[in-house]
């Protein structure tokens, strides 16, 4: 992969995610400082108060990818895996279900199970494709293929006084599709921005995480291009994005922007850092306490090796 971006590619990647407005030279650096000054999320070991919200954050269920000795049999552990999340989801009764994308590893095999795995979803479910749902350069048939088994490419829903906001990471690679990206960049905008407008925190979500581990590191597979991380940061953080949900590193990871915290669960396909298969319950009080804990599908049998 290449380092830097040109021009045009930095330009049409920052419409992609709905920030044009930072080239009009407004400070969301400034903005985001305000809005972190209020009241940030607090991680603690058990809430006191009932939660207002409580979110199951799902990663990379993506059929296909797990470790077996052929694929068929890779594809079949992990839709056993995905089954048993399931029931697990519903005796839980979240308020949303949040799938972080990869729902499979091959998009063309994305109708095989899911459209029955949907139906046996009780609690509301939103989705934001993963690179092996919809590949770069995002194109209009692979987009299509997707939303025929879930609807939408990208999707919002408000409850309890919050919005949670599921974008298509894949835009941020550069894409001919303009129409497409066009529509992704006036809905991300007008979602974010007309929640603050009413008073709603978010809590954003995508497949691909802003980065790894540091806002200043390399560009790479797992993060978005340097180039446009902390205005994407400074732009949500300014409108009042209070979490940050990911999935695609196949790794735990906890960390923060300006008191944000951007989170990355376990999946119930490969986990690199050998963690147990399973998927995290965020539940959120209204003072911004939070928990975030492990629900487990499955130990891993290679977990031995952490
Ligand atoms: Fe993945």
């Amino acid at each position: 992969m290449k380092e830097r971006f040109t021009r045009r590619e930095f330009l049409t990647t920052l419409e992609a995610i709905g920030l044009t407005a930072a080239l009009d030279g407004f400070n969301w650096s400034k903005a985001a400082e305000d809005s972190a000054a209020a009241l940030r999320p607090k991680k603690v070991d058990a809430l006191e108060n009932e939660p207002v919200i409580t979110i199951a954050h799902c990663c990379d269920p993506q059929l296909g990818f797990g470790e077996a000795a052929t694929p068929e049999e890779a594809y079949a552990a992990d839709l056993a895996r995905l089954k048993k999340e399931v029931e697990l989801l519903n005796e839980l009764k979240p308020d949303l279900v949040l799938y972080a994308g990869d729902m499979t590893n091959n998009w063309k095999e994305v109708a095989k199970d899911w459209p029955e795995v949907l139906k046996t979803i009780e609690a509301p479910v939103l989705v934001a494709p993963g690179n092996h749902d919809i590949p770069d350069p995002v194109k209009a048939p692979v987009v299509k293929t997707f939303t025929d088994v879930f609807g939408k490419e990208y999707d919002s829903v408000v409850l309890n006084g919050w919005k949670i906001v599921a974008f298509n990471s894949q835009y941020v690679r550069p894409t001919e599709e303009r129409a497409l990206y066009d529509a992704q960049v006036e809905w991300f905008r007008s979602e974010l921005e007309s929640a603050k407008a009413a008073g709603l925190r978010s809590i954003v979500a995508s497949h691909v995480p802003p980065f790894v581990k540091s806002l200043d590191e390399k560009d790479e597979y797992f993060n978005f291009p340097a180039t446009l991380r902390q205005t994407f940061l400074d732009y949500l953080v300014a409108n009042d994005a209070t979490f940050y949900l990911a999935g695609h590193t196949h790794t735990t990871l906890e960390r923060d922007y300006l008191g944000t915290p951007i989170l990355n669960g376990e999946t119930t396909s490969r986990n690199f850092d050998r963690r147990d298969f399973g998927f995290r319950l965020l539940k959120i009080d209204e003072k911004l306490n939070y928990t975030w804990d492990f629900i487990e599908v499955q130990k891993n049998p290679a977990g031995a090796a952490k």
